[in-house]
């Protein structure tokens, strides 16, 4: 049975975003974090998200984009899946895992949808005009709690689990 789970990193006030980039710039940690969990699985962006990467596909996952906009999907590249709805997105996945990648539009849909989210909680504030969405605590719990520091920013890779 597929799995829907939500992937994302945000700042000490939910920031995940700032004018379509990341707000902390680069962050190597975490990179190799999102890597190892979403590799060979299927991942679900948005359109912003997938300008966000520069239009490359992620290797060795399957990766898909929504958008509603047909003309806009017909110039994306064979090798990246592409769907006019997150339901439609999701029902294609029969095999493996799906990871939510972002951003906050298609976070807000699928939140409801998920099982698991892993956050990495970035301990420090940062300009942004993009949020994650709100967390209620009474439905999700923490089943891991990683903890680390780099050069500029403590922060926690986090596991909830759907109570
Ligand atoms: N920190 C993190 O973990 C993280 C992760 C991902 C992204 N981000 C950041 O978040 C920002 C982008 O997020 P965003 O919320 O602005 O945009 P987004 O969610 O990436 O993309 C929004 C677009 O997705 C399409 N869409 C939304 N709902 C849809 C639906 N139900 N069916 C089909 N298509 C749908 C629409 O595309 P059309 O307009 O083409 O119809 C919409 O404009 C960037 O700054 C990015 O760097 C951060």
């Amino acid at each position: 049975m597929t799995q829907i789970n939500i992937i994302a990193a945000i700042g000490a006030n939910n920031e995940i975003g700032l004018n379509g980039d990341i707000p902390w710039g680069k962050f190597p940690e975490d990179l190799k974090h999102f890597k190892s969990l979403t590799i060979h699985s299927t991942i679900i962006m948005g359109r912003k998200t997938w300008e966000s990467i520069g239009c490359k596909k992620l290797p060795n996952r399957r990766n898909i984009v929504v958008s509603r906009d047909i003309n806009y999907l017909n110039k994306i590249k064979k090798d990246v899946n592409c769907f006019q709805s997150i339901k439609s997105a999701i029902k294609s996945v029969t095999i493996g895992d799906i990871f939510i990648i972002g951003g906050s539009e298609i976070y807000e849909q699928t939140i409801d949808l998920s099982k698991k989210i892993y956050l990495t909680q970035i301990h420090k504030s940062f300009d942004a005009n993009t949020y994650f969405p709100m967390i209620n605590d009474d439905d999700w719990k923490t089943v891991n709690c990683i903890s680390s520091f780099n050069n500029d920013f403590g922060y926690s890779f986090i596991e909830l689990d759907r109570v």
